[in-house]
């Protein structure tokens, strides 16, 4: 199945994530930054990457790989291009983790923001037993408003993501990760413009 991911251009998710009303992009970086050095790891898996937000923070003399993986080409290519002095440590996967015949390398922490929005519950278990982490991090998006994307300008570039968007519930989440033996150990708060917040949380096995 074709992913509405795949159509979205990278300078209308950045210019709209990136807004002074929505301004996620640069909170996603902050709560990145915090995710790579909270555990002793030292590889790191990224679901859902886009251009490589956050990758400003990784230290190559601490990490021995991080690996981006998204669905969308343009957005990996991009990212590659953007970091390019960590070429010896991070690698890029392009792949729909919807597919059934999934295959991904193991990583000892995985992290998830905004991306379980669009594989749903079932999917992200799916994944976890794939790459075998010991920790998780995931960012969901907790609106008190009414729309998962807020009103601007590039609004109409996402139309087509409301075929694959699932409303997040933290409840939910954290009970499907119980399930599959993964308990919680932090959980932060983050508040946004437009009557939205950020919720992560971080699970151990
Ligand atoms: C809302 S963005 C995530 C934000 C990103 N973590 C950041 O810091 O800006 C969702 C990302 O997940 C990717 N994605 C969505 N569904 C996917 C799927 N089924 N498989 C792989 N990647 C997917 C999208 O292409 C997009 O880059």
């Amino acid at each position: 199945m074709h992913n509405p991911w795949e159509d979205i251009d990278l300078n209308d998710y950045e210019g709209h994530m990136s807004l002074d009303s929505v301004y996620q992009l640069q909170v996603l970086s902050q709560i990145m930054k915090e995710q790579f050095y909270s555990y002793d790891v030292r590889n790191i898996m990224i679901l859902g990457i886009a251009g490589g937000n956050g990758l400003e923070h990784i230290d190559k003399n601490r990490f021995t790989k991080v690996y981006g993986v998204d669905v969308n080409r343009q957005f990996l290519q991009e990212s590659r291009e953007r970091y390019c002095h960590l070429e010896d440590v991070y690698e890029t996967i392009c792949t729909d983790l919807l597919r059934d015949e999934l295959q991904l390398p193991t990583s000892e922490l995985l992290i998830a923001n905004l991306l379980v929005e669009y594989i749903g519950y079932q999917c992200f278990q799916k994944v976890v037993k794939l790459v075998g982490p010991r920790y998780i991090s995931c960012t969901i998006q907790i609106n008190t408003g009414e729309s998962f994307v807020s009103d601007s300008p590039y609004l109409h570039a996402f139309d087509n993501l409301e075929q694959v968007h699932h409303q997040m519930e933290e409840q939910a989440l954290v009970e499907s990760m119980l399930e599959i033996g993964f308990g919680v150990i932090k959980r932060t708060e983050t508040r946004l413009p437009n009557e939205k917040k950020f919720v992560t949380i971080d699970f151990v096995k």
